[in-house]
């Protein structure tokens, strides 16, 4: 068999067809056609009023976090695990990252480690969909409210999830999605933000410019700003995906059903959870082995990666990264994160690119268990 990549996308004619288009026809006037196009069906799909598109999830966090003011001497709650995107913007903007732990069942933030996290600098949190699951949102909404923190919701793992028939990135002020190469919806590199409030909208479509008013022809900036604009092409491919959401998030559903079935037998694998009332479209299938198995993160994806089967590690704690590990708030989440510590060193991502068959995902399996009948 050949070699199984990690991820992966799923990409049809109709694709093709309206990206030769945008690269054909959207020039001159018609330059935005598919930017407006690719938008307003993103909105309509979530159920928030303005969506923005942009060239990755990241600028989407940094234009949320510089509309709602956040700066030096402000802190902002992120779950200890999760891709670095999330908590850079926050370090780009000059305000503190606190890294709150994991819940046990969902690998998201836990509401608990939220609320003791919260100081009078708490200025904004930033829950993770992980994986494509979702977060107790009715637990973290109420603490957030309760102590007046904005939430900004980092949904770029997943698109078509639900939480009690509400879908991913409608449960904060502004909410992040990414459409990187390896995401269920892709446009190669890109993103998306989110946003209802009127003012707030306005403010990042000023800032994503230059620091100019939309449409601003007169090259007349009032600020220095960013440029954070994805192409037509870009849009088109958006588009094209978002018309096959449905097919998109049931194939990456029924790889995780192929999972589920194959690994039935085994009871030291933990894959991931679907609390009642949550759709979880599984961006990633993980597996989180018990820990007396023996086996680390490290060893078995080198291990598997022998057998041409490529996985990822879970998250390593943001609190752990030489990126973070010096500041005096990674010590303080060392200590305090028990679940993103115990969890992450025994969790792989196994292969859920979009082009697996149910045989491949059979021989993932197989391949895995025999590696874990053998000694580490
Ligand atoms: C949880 C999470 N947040 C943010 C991002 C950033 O997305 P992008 O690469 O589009 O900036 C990613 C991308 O992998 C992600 O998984």
């Amino acid at each position: 068999m050949e070699r199984i990549p990690v991820s992966g996308p799923w990409i049809t004619a109709k694709e093709i067809a309206y990206v030769t288009d945008a690269v054909t026809n959207a020039w001159y006037g018609n330059a935005n056609v598919w930017h407006e196009r690719f938008e307003k069906a993103f909105a309509e799909y979530v159920g928030v009023k303005h969506a923005i598109s942009l060239p990755h999830c990241t600028a989407a966090i940094h234009l949320s976090l510089l509309a709602l003011k956040v700066g030096p001497g402000d802190e902002v709650i992120v779950p200890d695990c999760t891709w670095i995107a999330s908590a850079a913007p926050v370090t780009y903007v000059g305000a503190t990252t606190v890294f709150a732990d994991i819940d046990p069942q969902t690998w998201c933030l836990d509401a608990k480690s939220f609320e003791a996290c919260i100081t009078t600098r708490t200025k904004a949190v930033i829950p993770v969909n992980l994986y494509g699951n979702m977060p107790d949102w009715d637990a973290l909404r109420a603490v957030a409210a309760r102590h007046n923190i904005a939430i900004i919701e980092d949904a770029a793992e997943s698109i078509g999830s639900e939480y009690k028939g509400r879908k991913a990135g409608s449960f904060g002020v502004a909410s992040a999605f990414s459409f990187h190469g390896s995401k269920t919806l892709t446009t190669g590199e890109g993103g998306m933000l989110l946003i209802d409030d009127e003012e707030a909208h306005q403010r990042c479509m000023f800032l994503r410019d230059h620091g100019r008013a939309p449409g601003d022809k007169m090259f007349w900036n009032t600020e220095v700003a960013y440029k954070y604009k994805m192409s037509s092409m870009q849009a088109a491919l958006g588009l094209a995906q978002l018309e096959r959401i449905e097919e998109l998030v049931e194939r990456k559903r029924q790889i995780f059903g192929w999972y589920r079935e194959a690994l039935s037998d085994t009871e030291d694998i933990a894959l991931n959870d679907e609390a009642p009332g949550v759709k979880n479209t599984y961006w990633m299938v993980t597996a989180v082995l018990d820990a007396k198995m023996g086996w680390t993160k490290e060893r078995l994806i080198a291990a598997m990666a022998e057998q041409a089967i490529d996985c990822r590690p879970f998250f390593y704690p943001l609190s752990s990264l030489p990126a973070y590990g010096y500041l005096e708030q990674a010590a303080m989440a060392r200590s305090r994160n028990t679940t993103a510590y115990n969890v992450s060193p025994y969790a792989i991502n196994l292969p859920s690119g979009l082009n697996l068959t149910q045989a491949h995902v059979e021989h993932v399996v197989e391949s895995l268990k025999a590696l874990l009948r053998s000694r580490p």
